[in-house]
């Protein structure tokens, strides 16, 4: 037998994994199929994004650099400062193109955690995006999940949590807007959360790659606006904001120490961003009209379950943001068996145990067409009413 890295033995199967098998199983079963289970948006790619890769692709394709394009910078920047406010991040010391943001979650320990220090923790919510604990675990850290409440809002409050675990942690990723709650924050929550992670020299990891996924004001805001960016790093992604989850593409911007650290790391990982990603994703930063149509589409798939919600009485935590509705069941209804029930109509959700807690909730993503939410609609309503 070959050696296998212990990580990976006890790895549970990527959730995601489980609804392919169950979504094969219902279609090989003549079923439709109405998936709100995986948040990868079906809306067709704007014409711009692909012009700009097409006429990106070079005559000869030469390996990419970790910094990319300075044009690439410069285009990610000019959306900084027009999404927050005029805030400004220097493109050549404070930023990284990076191939998405998964990859760049995933790696991050692999540059700031010591796995033989004493301070081998990864703090994070759950319910939440699985990568924050599957990059601990392959860098050799200490996954220290802490369960998220609908009564806080689910925010993370290190605060609350005992000093000595705290002063054992290296590491604290807060994702808002959240997947799969849909909870924001505002600038004041992080300003505090930057304020503990400072005090305590701990890393503040900003997933951010919602905040442009917005149906209502204020806008999200990000840590790229707090008043000082030591020991912070936001990543953000062209994934949900410009529908572009196959090219990969995003970026982690913040302290420029911790980026020039990251810069000598991740040309080891091959996660350079090639050239025609880097073109199509520019014309993407840049321009406003295909991300407001997006907003737009998404409003309508959001506004129409909300209708529906409402009419049967089923809660959902408030949808500012994201591309998710956070569902309670039924009186409390185990939401395995909800999703189970659901599915067995044609209809596909995340339980919450799919995203690490055992809350009597399911999350549907807003991935079909408008008319087949709808359509879906007449489904659920149908079950609940029978
Ligand atoms: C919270 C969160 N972070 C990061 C990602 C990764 O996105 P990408 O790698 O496509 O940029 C996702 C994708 O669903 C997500 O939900």
């Amino acid at each position: 037998m070959v050696t296998v890295n212990p990580v990976v033995s006890k790895l549970a199967a990527y959730p995601a994994e489980a609804l392919y098998a169950k979504r094969a199983a219902l279609r090989a079963a003549g079923l439709e199929v109405f998936d709100f289970s995986v948040g990868d948006p079906i809306e067709p790619t704007d014409e711009g994004i692909v012009a700009a890769f097409r006429e990106g692709v070079p005559p000869v394709s030469q390996y990419p650099t970790i910094r990319g394009e300075a044009d690439h910078r410069a285009a990610i920047c000019e959306w900084i400062g027009r999404r927050f406010d005029g805030t400004t991040v220097d493109p050549d010391r404070e930023l990284l193109p990076t191939r998405g943001s998964k990859e760049a979650i995933f790696h991050l320990p692999l540059t700031f955690l010591d796995p033989h220090g004493p301070r081998r923790k990864v703090l994070y919510g759950v319910p939440g995006y699985p990568v924050y604990e599957r990059g601990t675990r392959f860098a050799g850290g200490e996954v220290w999940p802490v369960e998220l409440r609908p009564e806080t809002g689910y925010r993370l409050e290190p605060w609350e949590l005992p000093g000595d675990e705290i002063a054992k942690t290296a590491i604290l990723w807060i994702n808002y807007p959240h997947n799969p709650t849909a909870a924001g924050v505002d600038l004041a929550y992080l300003e505090r959360v930057h304020a503990f992670c400072r005090e305590r020299e701990i890393l503040l990891c900003a997933d951010e790659c919602y905040v442009d996924m917005y149906f209502e004001e204020p806008k999200p805001p990000s840590v790229l606006e707090l008043s000082s960016r030591e020991g912070l790093l936001a990543f953000h992604s062209l994934s949900k904001r410009s529908g572009m989850t196959g090219y990969r593409s995003g970026f982690v911007a913040g302290d420029a120490e911790l980026i020039a650290r990251l810069g000598k790391t991740r040309p080891n990982f091959g996660v350079a961003t090639t050239v025609m990603v880097q073109r199509a994703g520019s014309w993407a930063w840049r321009d406003e009209a295909h991300a407001e149509a997006r907003r737009q589409a998404f409003r309508a798939k959001r506004d129409t379950f909300m209708r529906f919600f409402a009419e049967v009485g089923l809660e959902h935590t408030p949808c500012t943001s994201t591309l998710y509705l956070w569902v309670r069941t039924p009186e409390d209804r185990d939401a395995l068996g909800y999703a189970e029930a659901l599915a067995d109509k044609g209809i596909l959700v995340s339980p919450a145990p799919f995203h690490g807690v055992e809350q009597p909730y399911v999350r549907v993503a807003l991935v079909p067409s408008l008319a087949d939410c709808e359509r879906a609609i007449e489904l659920w309503r149908a079950f609940h009413r029978a």
